[in-house]
């Protein structure tokens, strides 16, 4: 009880200080971005999906024009020289670099204005959400300022209750996506810095007190006691709180505390546990006398021992693949239910039971296919590679963006490890960050493992890798990316590489990879070609054998991706070749060695085969 309501008040307290250090820095809105509502595909919603007028603003002027007021250049005395009304479209969700040709390589800002008709209902409370804006976004609405957002991939929502009006309404957002060396990530990414509102946006409502967020599982090292904790908004009266699994024939009443929370245990006899075989959900129903929301929830422990990875208590060898965040078939940021099918499904095809989401939060609605699909999911803030690891700032942005992805998908099961950051350089200013980072995942939740991928390996001798990072002290699974027989060496010297560490810890192997343009053809020897990708898997995967303490692994990965590094013309061409498929979904030699060595692996672990 105690330890949830602690866990409970760390969560709240970790929120408001940091938009309040947020809102410190702009002083420009009435409010920040609110508490995060989970959950919110269980409430009633109005989309505002579908076209958004839009103007361009290079040299940020939108402000001093004071856009925000949807100004009329006739019929007014005042001098307005901008109109949303006849100005072009854009889609959301969806990035503007793959909208419009002029806005491909465009990095600055973009105002978005929606018209939308509305109509309150009583004792009910209206909030903006915004399933991701990349980079900075501030909203307002019918003129008035609402909020603003730092960080473009985890949702945020702001209370829009007294500024909405009954019929016409106007929403009027600003999104700049330029890079700076104090941003999360900072300003070298190797990926495509697509720009926008890349997921979904609507309004949500919710009773004047309501259930904002909770977090339901098992408990550590317990295959049938459930637990967990439920915070309702604001602390108005103590309210009874109902959590009901039917299917289960669990009922449990209790009464809220002072200050909105009710935390709960439960036994569950004949609990059908989840796991990539069995992805079993149950439906799940929270209540108060205002309001109630369901869940579809699966229950499965996760947990270490030794080297071991113990999904629900047995050891489990994770066969993963990385991704971004790109759409299958088409250009553009993937987003919405279809592009996760697609994509999940040829992880599935590989013979994955794990993903490895890069380098960010992947849109909520791949999470909720991982659940569905059972499919075990690394999910990782952009803490990548050069981050300004001396200014405070910067800490207290990856602390938000942290909050904000484990608040959103803590009770997605498929998620078992939470990544703070991807090859970042050692220094004492970068252990002491990264070290903050995982006390706070572990505050927020301490039922999941914590990990990070590095490439900070030692090489005492010649093939000799020792994992020695000190932050693997610090983590329950350490990641390891590695690119022997790429940008280090051939690929046979794999066949003379040692592995070592002084940790007794379970190890991914994060990455590992290299380029091949799909259809490209010659010798083993020939970089760029599928074979000498393929060479590369072949050697790899009889390393990676070797390695004792090794317990899954996510090569780079499933599909080339979009980035402004990667510019060799006739093979590149503004992609990195390093995926198993190509942007247009063919399938590279390389892919049938992976899921030849993952049939295996599903064969040995007695699996049957999908
Ligand atoms: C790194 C990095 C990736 C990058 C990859 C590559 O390891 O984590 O983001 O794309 O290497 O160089 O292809």
């Amino acid at each position: 009880m105690n330890s949830n309501r602690n866990l409970l008040a760390v969560t709240l307290a970790r929120v408001c200080f940091v938009c309040v250090t947020l809102l410190s820095a702009s002083n420009s809105f009435a409010q920040s971005a609110s508490p995060l509502i989970q959950n919110v595909f269980g409430r009633s919603t109005l989309s505002l999906n579908g076209d958004w007028h839009y103007i361009v603003d290079p040299h940020d002027e939108g402000k001093s024009r004071r856009y925000y007021l949807n100004g009329k250049p006739f019929g007014t005395r005042d001098f307005v020289e901008y109109n949303f009304d006849t100005s072009p479209t854009l889609h959301v969700p969806g990035d503007w670099n793959f909208q419009r040709p002029e806005l491909q390589l465009y990095e600055g800002t973009v105002w978005y204005q929606k018209s939308f008709s509305y109509r309150s209902q009583p004792n009910t409370r209206a909030f903006l959400y915004f399933g991701a804006a990349n980079y900075r976004a501030q909203v307002w609405l019918n003129g008035q300022p609402l909020c603003e957002h730092e960080g473009g991939f985890t949702p945020f929502d702001c209370e829009a209750t007294s500024l909405l009006q009954d019929g016409d309404n106007v929403v009027i957002v600003s999104v700049n996506d330029t890079r700076h060396a104090d941003d999360i990530p900072a300003l070298r990414p190797d990926w495509f810095n697509y720009g926008g509102l890349t997921r979904d946006v609507m309004i949500v409502e919710v009773p004047r007190q309501f259930i904002q967020q909770y977090s339901i599982r098992l408990e550590r090292g317990s295959t049938q006691r459930i637990s967990g904790w439920v915070r309702l908004s604001d602390a108005l009266a103590p309210q009874t709180v109902t959590l009901r699994i039917p299917e289960l024939k669990i009922s449990s009443k209790a009464i809220s505390t002072k200050a909105g929370l009710f935390s709960f245990t439960v036994e569950a006899a004949n609990l059908q546990l989840w796991s990539p075989e069995k992805p079993k959900l149950y439906h799940l129903e929270i209540s108060t006398s205002s309001d109630q929301i369901s869940e579809a929830i699966g229950f499965r422990t996760i947990e270490t021992r030794g080297t071991e990875i113990l999904l629900n208590g047995r050891s489990i060898f994770l066969r993963g693949i990385d991704l971004h965040e790109e759409a299958p078939y088409r250009s553009g940021r993937a987003h919405g239910a279809d592009d996760a099918r697609t994509l999940l499904g040829w992880a599935r095809d590989l013979g994955c039971n794990f993903v490895r989401l890069a380098h960010y939060p992947h849109d909520e609605l791949l999470i909720r296919e991982a659940d569905r699909m059972g499919m075990l999911v690394w999910s990782e803030i952009p803490v990548y590679q050069g981050i300004d690891f001396k200014n405070r700032q910067t800490l207290d942005k990856a602390r938000q963006l942290l909050t904000e992805m484990i608040t959103r998908d803590q009770n997605h099961m498929a998620i078992i490890l939470w990544s703070v950051s991807n090859e970042t350089p050692k220094s004492p200013e970068r252990n002491a960050f990264l070290h903050q980072l995982v006390v706070t995942a572990r505050e927020l939740d301490p039922t999941r493992l914590i990990t990070t991928a590095t490439n900070q390996v030692s090489t005492p001798a010649p093939h000799q890798k020792v994992f020695d990072d000190p932050i693997i002290a610090d983590l329950d699974v350490f990641g390891v990316n590695e690119y022997i027989g790429w940008y280090e060496g051939v690929p046979a010297d794999l066949d003379l590489t040692t592995w070592s560490t002084p940790y007794n810890k379970p190890m991914i192997v994060s990455e590992f990879g290299g380029d091949a343009r799909q259809g490209l053809h010659g010798s083993v020897n020939q970089r760029w070609t599928e074979e000498y990708q393929e060479d590369i898997y072949k050697h790899q995967i009889s390393a990676l054998r070797r390695i004792p303490f090794l317990r899954g692994m996510s090569p780079w990965l499933l599909k080339d991706f979009r980035s402004p590094h990667r510019q060799l013309p006739g093979i590149q061409d503004g992609y990195n070749r390093k995926g198993l498929i190509s942007e247009s979904g063919e399938r590279k030699k390389a892919f049938y060695v992976l899921q030849q060595y993952y049939r295996e692996l599903a064969y040995q672990a007695g699996e049957s085969a999908r």
